[in-house]
């Protein structure tokens, strides 16, 4: 069990018996390009998921898509025997076709098959935590999904449910059928589009886990050319990805933080990122680039 002196960023108390430290990792990016295949440097992606548990991870974010497969096969070379207190949150309701499109996988027997799945090929024998990635387009009620997946865990397969990629109402809607531990939408700082759920989870207690914490490194993002980003980055000595990070670990308690990297510098970066004592005038800057419920794109 991870206790308040070491963990990362703070503790969160995901479930009764299981809490976590605020700075996790997200493993997609160990994948190949696009996410599919192998890596380019398998050893790399091993010394990855290693130096991420040396570094007092403790909540490791992954999924049968990733590769696909070939993340969750990663891990369990990397990181077997578990330490006890690691938490594999993982995500099923979809499935990569051969071309590497993501398409929706939402019948409950194949949400009872991706569970399983996951379990054999993570070596587990219970799954701490499974987002149910959510679609609506094939009239498969969210009562029934969530029905299957709480059979699970009635059968000590799945200890925790979690929603991605859903709506406020969705939500909402999901809290009537089963208990939500986590919800898993896209947030940072430069895009607050599900500002709402973000509430709406801080509220119920909830974890909420932001993927694309770094606007997936801002590669292509406005933010990078951001006066108010780059001015404060200067400040404090750190990256933007670390202000970035920083940002959004002030922003709500229930945040929890899964940025991705396939290098063990940024991994380390990220990390470091628990270390930033960002100003509330900092505070204000950041929070002021973008409105609650919209992007930058929007803002602009
Ligand atoms: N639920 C969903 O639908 C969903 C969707 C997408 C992602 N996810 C989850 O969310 C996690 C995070 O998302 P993500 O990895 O796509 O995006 P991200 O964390 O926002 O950004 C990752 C990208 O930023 C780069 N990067 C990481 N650290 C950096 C640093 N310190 N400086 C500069 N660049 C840096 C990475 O490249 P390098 O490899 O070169 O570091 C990578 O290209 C994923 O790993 C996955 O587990 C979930």
């Amino acid at each position: 069990m991870t206790s308040a002196s070491n963990a990362l960023g703070g503790v969160f108390q995901l479930t009764a018996d299981r809490q976590v430290g605020r700075v996790g990792f997200g493993a997609m990016q160990l994948a190949g390009p696009g996410v599919l295949g192998p890596p380019a440097d398998r050893d790399q992606a091993v010394r990855v998921l290693r130096r991420a548990v040396e570094l007092g991870i403790d909540h490791i974010d992954t999924s049968d898509f990733y590769g696909p497969w070939v993340v969750n096969e990663l891990i369990a070379e990397a990181l077997r025997p578990y330490r006890d207190d690691l938490v594999l949150a993982t995500k099923i309701g979809a499935y990569r076709d051969h071309e590497g499109a993501w398409l929706p996988l939402n019948h409950p027997d194949a949400l009872r098959a991706q569970v399983h799945d996951n379990l054999r090929r993570l070596h587990l024998e219970a799954l701490d935590l499974v987002y149910l990635r959510h679609t609506v387009d094939r009239g498969i009620p969210l009562a029934d999904q969530l029905g299957a997946l709480t059979e699970l865990r009635e059968q000590g397969l799945v200890r925790a449910i979690g929603l991605s990629n859903v709506s406020a109402e969705q939500y909402q809607e999901a809290q009537r059928h089963a208990e939500i531990a986590a919800v898993q939408n896209l947030y940072n700082v430069v895009n607050r589009t599900s500002a709402d759920l973000l509430a709406k989870t801080a509220a119920a207690g909830a974890a909420f886990v932001p993927f694309f914490p770094l606007g997936s490194g801002f590669a292509d993002s406005r933010a990078r050319e951001d006066d108010v980003l780059r001015g404060i980055a200067e400040r404090h000595g750190a990256t933007q990805a670390q202000v970035s990070l920083a940002w959004l670990l002030r922003r709500s308690d229930n945040i929890l933080l899964i940025p991705g990297t396939s290098s063990v510098a940024h991994l380390e970066e990220n990390t470091a990122a628990v270390g930033i004592e960002l100003s509330d005038a900092d505070i204000d800057a950041l929070s002021g680039l973008v409105a609650e419920g919209e992007t930058l794109e929007e803002a602009h």
